[in-house]
């Protein structure tokens, strides 16, 4: 097998047609996700020829400044970006021709986002900068793109202000689209609150409810695996795998984000959003076709197919941790008591652990376990496959006292790839066994172009493909999954926090949940 990339395949970024001509407004427009990922990545798909000429990008704040400081700040920030090497922006230069052609296309417009003005003042901006770009291609032109880079207390005020200001009607073929990344409600009645709000504005089809999980090509990758290859599907079921091991494990702590992490935590920060897109990824039914509504309907049958815990079993099936002070990657770091913005008393977690059951034909009596947590010993996101054990009868009688299970690890990242650890005969004239592997890695097959995770997002919510984004029956799934354990957890506050050093694989109760029936988790380096 050769290790290169099939070389008819073209390389990433040439057969993809450029996006429809369109303006894009960003709300936060001087906030941290603006600076950190939406425009390095606009950036990206400036240097890959996605963008079409009659792009343009409108930045909405409450801040006061001109469009050469807007423009100033998001390149300092790129610059920043580049001379560390660190954060999401992984190039190692900027592109000034690029550069230039992105910051051409900007404007600026100051407003309170609870202003009505404001509104009625960017309706008017906007009439001025479609009427500068013009119809486009074949009439493509005055397209617009709401980018809801804010805090999500402003969601359903800047969607009803958008719907006063008749700014979200779609007309003689142009679309209206408006982007919300989570948090998206905080538990099923606000969840369901949100969606019926902004629903009262926008139709379903308007709204791209984003999850960056499903900006990972690994992410988008587990789909092409199961469904690409005639080899695993018909393993994927309960005759064949033992279990599964989902998880989400970090070496950063809570950073800056206290205020935020507080009401916030573990379960509601990363499961019902993160952990159930790789869960349903990797459990869901083959959809009949790629179209998004049928890969959506899918997704959402497994999410609503997970077995509520029963009665008095949640906090059983459910474990939850909060760092203690620690050592994380050779560095002292203080207990999550401690960081700023935090409750010195807190019983916030920032660890949680679930062994959760999807009721259906193919999964009945198979565990799913996830795990994710802050200040963990190593970064790791996987999802880890357990198959049965083949069964020992025919290596009775030699040295061989002990077979290994088989797994199959998809790693997210880092180091993204595939795995599949089996046996093999040691060579020599007895029969013995070792574990080896054979390992696909993403960087030796193919070129991985720089990437922010929101490229393709935002590329699909040019082109109007949903199949990435969340509907509103998806989001409140998981949610409707997750409130026993929110409700048993708000019942019963923890005692024993904090319960794991920073630094550490988690609390020894995690370990128990799998314990109880005879697994372990795979370790985390
Ligand atoms: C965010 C969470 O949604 O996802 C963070 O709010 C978390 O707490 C982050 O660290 C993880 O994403 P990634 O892409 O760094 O794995």
């Amino acid at each position: 097998m050769s290790n290169k990339a099939d070389p008819s395949r073209p390389a990433k970024g040439t057969t993809v047609p450029v996006a429809p001509v369109c303006t894009m407004v960003i709300f936060g427009a001087a906030g941290d996700l603006t600076k950190r990922l939406v425009t390095p990545a606009l950036y990206n798909l400036v240097t890959a020829k996605q963008l079409p000429d009659g792009f343009r990008m409108v930045g909405v704040d409450h801040r006061d400044m001109t469009v050469e400081e807007w423009r100033k700040g998001l390149g300092d920030m790129m610059n920043e970006a580049v001379a560390s090497r660190g954060g999401e922006f992984q190039a190692d230069h900027i592109d000034q021709a690029a550069w230039k052609w992105l910051t051409d296309r900007m404007t600026y417009l100051a407003g309170d986002f609870n202003d009505p003005q404001t509104y009625v003042r960017l309706r008017a901006h906007l009439a001025e900068v479609d009427k500068k770009v013009g119809p486009g291609r074949a009439g493509t032109g005055g397209n617009h793109l709401f980018y809801l880079a804010v805090a999500d207390r402003f969601f359903s005020t800047i969607v009803a202000a958008l719907g006063t200001a008749e700014m979200v009607s779609e007309q003689d073929g142009r679309w209206r689209r408006v982007v919300i990344e989570k948090p998206f409600g905080h538990d099923l009645p606000s969840a369901k609150a949100l969606n019926a709000a902004i629903l009262k504005t926008l139709q379903e089809h308007q709204i791209y409810r984003m999850d960056h999980f499903l900006g990972k090509e690994t992410v988008q990758n587990i789909m092409a695996l199961r469904f690409a290859n005639g080899l695993f599907e018909p393993l994927w079921n309960r005759e064949h795998i033992d279990h599964i091991q989902i998880t989400a494990a970090e070496t950063v702590g809570v950073e800056r984000r206290g205020k935020f992490y507080e009401g916030t935590g573990a379960l509601r920060d990363m499961v019902p959003n993160h952990l159930f897109q790789l869960l349903s990824l990797t459990a869901m039914e083959p959809p009949i076709s790629f179209d998004a509504e049928a890969v959506r309907d899918k997704k959402a049958e497994v999410v609503q197919a997970i077995r509520p815990p029963a009665a008095g079993r949640a906090l059983r099936d459910a474990v939850r941790g909060q760092y203690d002070a620690g050592t994380v990657l050779g560095k002292a770091v203080p207990a999550y008591r401690r960081e700023p913005d935090v409750a010195p008393e807190s019983v916030t977690e920032t660890y949680v652990a679930w062994r959760l059951k999807i009721d259906n034909w193919r999964w009945a009596g198979v565990p799913f376990y996830l795990r994710t947590g802050k200040y963990l010993k190593s970064r790791r996101t996987e999802i880890a496959i357990r198959f049965h054990q083949a069964p020992y009868t025919l290596f009775r009688g030699t040295q061989v006292e002990r077979m290994n299970p088989n797994w199959m690890i998809l790693r997210i990242q880092p180091d993204e790839g595939i795995s599949l650890q089996f046996a093999a005969k040691r060579p020599g004239p007895t029969v013995t066994l070792g574990n080896v592997s054979m390992d696909f890695a993403y960087k030796t097959y193919f070129d991985m172009a720089p990437s922010t995770g929101y490229e393709t997002l935002l590329y699909d919510c040019m082109i109007g493909d949903a199949t990435l984004f969340q509907r509103a029956d998806n989001i409140e799934a998981g949610w409707r999954a997750v409130q026993p354990i929110l409700d048993a957890w708000a019942a019963h506050p923890a005692k024993d926090f904090p319960n794991y050093a920073a630094g550490s694989d988690g609390p020894a109760s995690a370990d128990e949940l799998l314990a109880r029936s005879g697994r372990t988790w795979r370790p985390l380096g």
